[in-house]
C-alpha cells in the first residue's frame, strides 16, 4: 500500500494470474483499507466480491487507484448493508439497480452492485437489470479495457479475471466495444469511447469506429436524456487533452448531431485550449492569493468550443444541455460586450481605468479567463489583473444613501449618477472623498433648480 502510486509501470498479467500483492502496493492506503473491509465483509457473509471496472483499468496502467468499485455475486445491496454496519459508515441505496453507495467513516467511497445483467428495452433508454454471474456482469460493459476484474473475497484474493481479453486490448492500446449492440444500448459509450481513447493515447479499435460512425449515423443520441448527455460533455471537456476528444467527435459528426447544423469548430482549437489552460493556471494561482472566487475549467472550455459558433446558437446550445445558469451568463456576458471586448482585444487599449471597469464588472471568472485566452495577449492579463486586484476592491466614496441625504430619490438617475461619481474616482478626476461629496451635492443641486 502506499500513498502516491502513481506513475508506475503498466502492468500486463495473464488471467487467473495473482496480483494480490500488486492490488496491495497500487491502492492509497484508504483504498487498501476499503478493500479490506470488503474482504472481510465477503468472508463474514460467504458471498463472492470482485473489484471492477476503471480502477483495474488504471491500476494495470500504473496509475493512482483511490476508489474501488466492487461487484458481488449475490444481494449488491444486502451486502454494502452489512459492509457499512461492521465498518460504521453510511449507505445510500440506488434499488432500481441493485447498487449502492457505501461511505466509510474516511470518506472514502465503495460502489458496490449486485453483478447483473441488463437488457436494453429501448436505445439509449436506462436498462431493466436482473441479478447475473460476474462473467454475464462484464459483458454488458462499455468496453472490453473496462470489464476486468480482481477478486476480493472469501477466498482466492486478488485472482485476476479477464474473461473477454481486456489485458491484450490494453497492451495493445485498443478500446473495443464488447458487443455490436454496445452504442446503440447506450449511445454515451460514443463520447466514453473517445474520451479514453484521448486520455490514454490508445485508438479505437476499427471495427468499433465503425459501429461508432453508424450509431451517430442513425442519431442514436437523440434518445439519450439531455441531462446524461451533459454529463458526458463535462466529462469530455475535463479531459486534460480535451481539445483532441473534442476534434475527434466532431470529425465523427458527434457535434453537429448534438448542437444542430450551425455550429462550427473553432479554428485553432489546439492553441486556444492550451493558452486556455495557461490562464486557468494564471487565475488559479490569482484567485488562491487573492481570495477570489473559483473558476470551472470545463467552462471556459465549452466557450471555446462555441467561440466561432453564432451566438444564439451558443444560447441555445447552453440552455438545452443545462449547461448551467455561469454558463449561460457567460455567454450571454459575451454577446453583451463581445464588440467592446474585441475592439479591446484588437487595439490591446483598454482607455482609462473606468473603462476597462464597465467592461469587466460583473464578469464571470470563465468569461475574463477565455478572453486572456482569445486574445492571447500578455497585455489582456496584466489589464484584468489591475481591474480584479487594484479596482475592484475600490470603495465609491459617494453611495446611494449619501444622494438621498442630498435629497435625490431613488431611480434610474441616481444609478447614472453614481456611476459617473465613481468613474470619476476612478480615473483620478476626483480626488477625495471631500470632493467627491462637493460635487455630489453641486450635481443634485443643480438638476433640483
Ligand atoms: N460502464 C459501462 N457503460 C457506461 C458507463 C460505465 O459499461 N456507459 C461501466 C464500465 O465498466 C466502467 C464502469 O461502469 O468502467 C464504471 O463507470 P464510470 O465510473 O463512469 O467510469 P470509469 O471507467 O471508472 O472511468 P473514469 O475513470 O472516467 O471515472
Amino acid at each position: 500500500m502506499s500513498d502516491i502510486p502513481s506513475a508506475l509501470e503498466p502492468l500486463y498479467p495473464e488471467p487467473g494470474a495473482d496480483l494480490g500483492s500488486i492490488l496491495d502496493e497500487r491502492l492509497t492506503s484508504a483504498a487498501f483499507d476499503a478493500a479490506q473491509a470488503v474482504v472481510r465483509c465477503s468472508r463474514s457473509l460467504g458471498i463472492p466480491s470482485y473489484a471492477v471496472g476503471g480502477p483495474i483499468r488504471d491500476m494495470l496502467l500504473g496509475r493512482s487507484v483511490t476508489d474501488i468499485d466492487v461487484v458481488v455475486e449475490g444481494d449488491g445491496i444486502s451486502f454494502a448493508g452489512e459492509l457499512a454496519a461492521g465498518e460504521k459508515g453510511k449507505m445510500v441505496e440506488y434499488a432500481r439497480f441493485g447498487t449502492a453507495l457505501v461511505v466509510l467513516p474516511g470518506g472514502v467511497k465503495i460502489d458496490v452492485a449486485t453483478a447483473r445483467e441488463e437488457r436494453y428495452v429501448k436505445p439509449g433508454a436506462l436498462p431493466a437489470v436482473e441479478p447475473g454471474s460476474l462473467d454475464r456482469d462484464l459483458l454488458r460493459r462499455d468496453f472490453s479495457i473496462n470489464a476486468m476484474a480482481v477478486r476480493l473475497g472469501p477466498d482466492e484474493y486478488g485472482r485476476f479475471v479477464d474473461t473477454y481479453g481486456g489485458i491484450r486490448d490494453l497492451e495493445a492500446g485498443l478500446i473495443r466495444v464488447m458487443h455490436d449492440g454496445s452504442f446503440t444500448d447506450d449511445p454515451t459509450r460514443i463520447l466514453r469511447a473517445v474520451r479514453f481513447e484521448t486520455r490514454y493515447g490508445f485508438s479505437i479499435e476499427d471495427r468499433t469506429y465503425r459501429l461508432l460512425e453508424d450509431a451517430v449515423r442513425s442519431a442514436v443520441l437523440a434518445e439519450v436524456s439531455r441531462q446524461r448527455l451533459r454529463e458526458e460533455i463535462v466529462a469530455v471537456l475535463k479531459e486534460e487533452e480535451a481539445h483532441s476528444a473534442v476534434s475527434r467527435l466532431y470529425e465523427a459528426g458527434v457535434w453537429k448531431d448534438l448542437f444542430g447544423s450551425d455550429y462550427r469548430l473553432p479554428k485553432k482549437l489546439e492553441e486556444r485550449f492550451q493558452s486556455a489552460d495557461e490562464a486557468i493556471v494564471w487565475y488559479s494561482e490569482l484567485a488562491e492569493e487573492h481570495g477570489l472566487t473559483g473558476a470551472r475549467p470545463w467552462l471556459v472550455r465549452w466557450l471555446l468550443l462555441m467561440s466561432d459558433t453564432p451566438l444564439g446558437t451558443t444560447e441555445r446550445i447552453t440552455s438545452k444541455f443545462h449547461l448551467g445558469k455561469t454558463a449561460l451568463k457567460s455567454i450571454s456576458e459575451l454577446k453583451e460586450r463581445l464588440e467592446k471586448v474585441r475592439r479591446f482585444l484588437e487595439t490591446g487599449d483598454f482607455g482609462s481605468k473606468s473603462t476597462l471597469y464597465r467592461m469587466m464588472e460583473g464578469l464571470a471568472p470563465e468569461t475574463m479567463i477565455y478572453t486572456v485566452a482569445v486574445s492571447g495577449r500578455e497585455d489582456t492579463l496584466h489589464r484584468i489583473e489591475q481591474f480584479l486586484l487594484e479596482l475592484r476592491p475600490i470603495e465609491a466614496w459617494v453611495n446611494g444613501n449619501d444622494l438621498k441625504v442630498m435629497g435625490l430619490p431613488e431611480g434610474p438617475l441616481m444609478g447614472r449618477l453614481l456611476a459617473q461619481l465613481f468613474d470619476a474616482q476612478l480615473d483620478g478626476i476626483i480626488r477625495t472623498r471631500e470632493e467627491a461629496h462637493i460635487e455630489a451635492r453641486k450635481i443634485v443641486n443643480n438638476r433640483s433648480r
